[in-house]
């Protein structure tokens, strides 16, 4: 593979959890490269370790070993401001229960990764109404998350998620708490995201929505047990599909489109000697925590509103500074 395509790197990581005598090995020695572009599903029992790689993917979580690069950056070793600094350049996430401020309208909601970074009011606004309207809700904007569906409300985290336009969009399981055909919706909004260069990892437990995904990794006991490429829907809009009708044909003949099942937990990569050494078993953040609900007090504040209950504790405003705060140029 050329390394200029390859977004993600991840070798050899090993997620160990130790609480009081119990040990658990979340991740056992995952090797995966993922190319910029790629439409990904990670499937898998509970537990398997699933959510703990896209914390990691994610720069939200560090592994206890192992490498990981994110578009040719070394990502261990780095301090957290630095980590903020990735994910909000190069990642938006989206999850399975929305994670939006509840009292928050949906346009303050997708403005929240802009202002930290210090983004003009008027400046935001644009770019908030830009992503609402690429994700069909340009006339919601006013609505609070409680005045929308659940499919409308992930539509919104979706917008929050691309409106730093990111090149990675991770969401766990992000159909999780929809109807199948809200579900439907959802994945072919992510679909044609993906058709428009940003590279989507989700993590499902439903074999209909992976199969939107042209690469499904299924996990067993903090492994990669199964690493295949698959057809995927046509990742292309209606417009798009109208103007490239030989698009479809082509896409059925992919050589790239063979199986490769893989017998053994490193996805069949080869792994960079030395990386068992390495280190990087300090936690950035609490497993499990995403970078839009954690600061919820501080973007409250920031959005000169209060907003009670919406978030763990522990989220003050430096903190979520560091956490959403966005490089916009
Ligand atoms: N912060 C933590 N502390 C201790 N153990 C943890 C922590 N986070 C995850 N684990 C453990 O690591 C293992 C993998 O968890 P993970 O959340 O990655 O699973 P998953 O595949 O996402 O599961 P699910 O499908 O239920 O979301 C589990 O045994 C889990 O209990
Ligand atoms: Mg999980």
């Amino acid at each position: 593979m050329n390394p200029a395509s390859t977004l993600i790197e991840a070798r050899n990581l090993v997620k160990t959890y130790t609480m009081g005598d119990m040990t658990v090995h979340a991740l056992r020695g995952v090797s995966l490269d993922i190319a910029g572009g790629d439409f990904v599903a990670i499937m898998g029992a509970s537990g398997s370790g699933k959510s703990t790689l896209m914390n990691i993917l994610g720069c939200l979580d560090l592994p206890t070993s192992g490498e990981y690069r994110l578009a040719g950056e070394e990502v261990e070793g780095l301090a957290q401001d630095a980590l903020a600094s990735i994910r909000n350049r190069r990642i938006g996430f989206v999850f399975q229960q929305f994670n939006l401020l509840p009292r928050t309208r949906a346009l303050e909601n997708v403005e929240l990764p802009m202002v930290y970074a210090g983004v003009k009011a008027a400046e935001r606004r644009v770019a908030a109404i830009a992503a609402l309207q690429r994700v069909g809700l340009g006339e919601r904007g006013g609505h609070t998350p409680s005045e929308l569906s659940g499919g409308q409300q992930q539509r919104v985290a979706i917008a929050r998620a691309l409106v730093n336009h990111p090149q990675l969009i991770l969401a766990d399981e992000p159909t999780g708490a929809l109807d199948t055909k809200t579900s439907e919706d959802i994945m072919q909004l992510l679909t044609e995201l993906n058709a428009q260069g940003m590279t989507v990892v989700i993590v499902t437990h439903e074999s209909d929505i992976a199969a939107w995904a042209r690469r499904k990794i299924v996990f067993r006991d903090g492994l990669i047990v199964e690493d295949v490429r698959q057809a995927g829907h046509l990742a292309m809009t209606s417009f798009e599909a109208a103007a490239a009708p030989g698009k479809a044909k082509e896409l059925e003949s992919d050589p790239n489109l063979s199986t490769l099942d893989m017998a053994q937990g490193n996805g069949g990569r080869i792994p960079i000697p030395g990386s068992e050494g390495s280190t990087g078993s300090q936690a950035i953040a609490e497993s499990g925590s995403d970078p839009y609900s954690r600061s919820a007090q501080g973007a409250a504040a920031a959005l000169g509103r209060p907003e009670q209950g919406t978030a763990p504790s522990g989220g003050s405003a430096a903190h979520a500074v560091a956490s959403v705060g966005v490089n916009l140029t």
